[in-house]
């Protein structure tokens, strides 16, 4: 490898294919763009980059393979323990809950959300608002129908064990899965980019889990400050459980439970 073949093909996405790779971290770039070298029998970088710039169907293959959407329902249901508390809380508190999955992918954390409110006997679901955002129109285009088709790789049904019935949820014909109407009605969906857009303000929780792993340590802080800013005071924040909260805004929080990742603002 030479690196300026590996720089070479990040300005090239960056500046004529419009993906940011500079948000990103150069170790998870070096990985996906690893894979589309693996993939096109490609000897290396420069050969890489050479098919790169000729080919405009590698060129969405990559940009496609950089976009990090992974996600499920219910992720570490450890967590959703979590979060429930944080929902019976707040339903004591507060008359309506809002709440703002960011980073939000197909939608299968906003859904989560929703259905756990749902779920509850002691929160009130027709107080509960939730938005769900991301940066990628197709994931919020999946998001909007809120329909998912079970894989080899991807197993819904399990996903969604968390749940002790949840039929109730979602309609499963064989491997397609529908939010239900009630689900669905809980939740907006809208484009925002936590790098450049303004934050919003007032929420009660908001939930924004496995960004920053791939961020660049630069972006980190003033992302989370968006996310901070967007909280009321006394409001709770859940990031992801490989993810910690950068030295100098670790004051703006107070811990509720530091292996759950789950924190209240000052
Ligand atoms: C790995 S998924 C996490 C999904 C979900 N939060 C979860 O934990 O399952 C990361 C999401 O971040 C989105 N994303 C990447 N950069 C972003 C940005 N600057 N602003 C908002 N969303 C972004 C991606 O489109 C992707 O859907």
């Amino acid at each position: 490898m030479t690196d300026d073949a590996f720089d070479d093909i990040l300005s090239f996405v960056e500046d004529e294919l419009s993906f940011a790779t500079s948000h990103y971290n150069d170790s998870y770039l070096d990985r996906r763009i690893s894979s589309r070298i693996r993939r096109t029998g490609s000897d290396d970088y420069d050969e890489y980059y050479e098919l790169l710039r000729s080919d405009p169907d590698e060129q969405e293959a990559l940009i496609e393979s950089m976009s990090i959407n992974v996600t499920g329902f219910f992720r570490n249901p450890e967590v959703w323990d979590g979060i429930r508390s944080v929902l019976r809380e707040l339903e004591s508190e507060t008359d309506e809950i809002r709440i703002w999955s960011a980073a939000c992918a197909d939608g299968r954390e906003p859904y989560s959300l929703s259905m756990l409110a749902h779920d509850d006997d002691r929160v009130d679901e027709s107080n509960v608002r939730i938005l769900g955002t991301d940066i990628s129109r197709p994931a919020l285009e999946t998001a909007r129908k809120g329909v998912y088709e079970e894989s080899r790789t991807v197993d819904i049904a399990e996903q969604l064990e968390f749940l002790d019935n949840h039929t109730r949820y979602v309609d499963v014909d064989d491997r397609t899965y529908r939010i239900a109407d009630d689900v669905k009605r809980t939740v907006s969906f809208e484009r925002h980019d936590l790098i450049n857009d303004d934050p919003k303000s007032g929420f009660d929780l908001v939930v924004c889990r496995n960004l920053f792993i791939y961020i660049d340590n630069e972006y980190k802080s003033p992302m989370l400050e968006v996310l901070s800013e967007s909280l009321r005071p006394g409001g709770y924040l859940v990031i992801g459980k490989a993810e910690t909260i950068p030295p100098n805004l670790k004051s703006a929080f107070e811990v509720q439970d530091a292996r759950l990742r789950i924190y209240q603002r000052e």
